[in-house]
């Protein structure tokens, strides 16, 4: 078992950076997820850390030591692809000896480990099968159980469920879970996938364009998202976030459709964000300190356990309310006010998307 620590990485391929100055310090036992929209650098980071691409500049450590130069058979890692890389001509048995074979363990010890893993990952029975005779997800368990029968120190995988469909992708969700609580192995998981990041990290690096955007664990960044991108990138639907001009000094931002107490202590550049999410909204007048917020409904969406409201502020803005099932009143066109308590709103700059947070004195 083992820390991991990127210090300081970049990397570029040529003349596109793709990744610039990452610092993450992983925890021995962790499960971090790299999470991010296609193209910031989630791949080219796990690529790094698994020893298939050397960085630009500075070090990766495992275990306290420096691997940066190492390769990959030398750095204590195991990685699952998204298309599970499985030998063809091999059976399930014989792809996950294969890594154990070449580390020159004991027969023995081999069938123990093999045993050990299919068990956990639930593929006793397809043990003599080739890969061609599975299924995505069965295939995708035998990906799995070949990197725990290496019992490597760091476990490292790349959007391993992405081809897998919906309904099973939320069953092998739990069972890696269950998987690294029985093995405990540090592992990375990469996914652009924000539920999946929400249901499997311990914490979350929120990336964008080869940069972090915030480090927290599922409850900070769906909580106290550190900026504009987070705050829309984590949930669904997404944070409503409305522009407003502020007044500077000014106890209270007010429009005619939007009323924000402003607490003490918050500095607020001429134009913000204001933000809330769409399950803290909630229709009828603001109480004191209550934010409110005015406009017409423009479509009502019946989903099962909740209603979906688009509604429009006066000036064109779109906001979206999630309500339960039954409070079913709303018509489209109608003209409604929202309140939100003063805990679920957030300040955004509108400027460099920074959340305004009253300081910690
Ligand atoms: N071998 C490569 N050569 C040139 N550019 C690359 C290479 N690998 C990745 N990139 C670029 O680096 C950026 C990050 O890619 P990647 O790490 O695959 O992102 P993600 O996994 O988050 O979708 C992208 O702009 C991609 O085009
Ligand atoms: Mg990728």
């Amino acid at each position: 078992m083992a820390e991991i620590v990127i210090d300081g990485v970049a990397k570029h391929f040529d003349s596109v950076e793709a990744l610039r100055h990452i610092d993450i310090t992983i925890a021995d036992g962790e499960f971090m997820v790299l999470l991010g929209p296609s193209g910031c650098g989630k791949t080219t980071l796990l690529r790094m850390i698994a020893g298939l691409e050397t960085p630009s500049s500075g070090r990766i450590l495992i275990g306290g030591t420096d691997v940066t130069a190492l390769p990959p058979a030398r750095r204590g890692v195991g990685m699952v692809f998204q298309n599970y890389a499985l030998y063809p001509h091999m059976t399930v048995r014989e792809n996950i000896a294969l890594g154990l074979k070449v580390r020159g363990l004991d027969r023995a010890k081999i069938e123990q480990r093999i045993a050990f893993a299919a068990n956990l990952v639930q593929i006793g029975e397809y043990l003599e099968r080739r890969p061609r005779a599975l299924s995505g997800g069965q295939r995708q368990r035998v990906a799995l159980a070949r990197v725990i029968a290496r019992e490597p120190a760091v476990s490292l995988m790349d959007e391993p469920l992405s081809n897998i469909d919906a309904q099973l992708r939320t069953i092998m969700r739990a069972e890696l879970l269950r998987i690294h609580r029985a093995v405990g192995m540090t592992t990375i998981y990469v996914t652009h996938d924000q539920e999946e990041a929400m249901g499997l990290g311990d914490r979350i690096t929120v990336m964008n364009f080869g940069h972090i955007e915030q480090i927290g664990s599922p409850d900070e960044v769906y909580g106290h998202p550190a900026n504009a991108f987070v705050a829309r990138f984590i949930g669904s639907p997404r944070m409503n976030l409305v522009r407003v001009d502020r007044h500077p000094g000014a106890a209270m931002v007010e429009t005619p459709f939007l009323r924000v107490p402003v607490p003490d202590g918050i500095a607020i550049s001429p134009e913000v964000l204001v933000g809330f999410r769409s399950e803290d909204a909630r229709p009828g007048a603001a109480e004191e300190g209550e934010t409110e917020v005015r406009g017409q409904v423009d479509v009502v969406e019946h989903l099962g356990a909740q209603i979906e409201l688009h509604f429009r502020t006066e000036d064109g803005q779109e906001v979206v309310v999630r309500r339960p099932r039954g409070e079913n009143q709303w018509r489209e066109g109608e003209r409604i006010v929202l309140a939100i308590p003063p805990k679920s709103v957030h300040f955004f700059d509108a400027g460099t998307g920074a959340a305004l947070t009253v300081p910690v004195s």
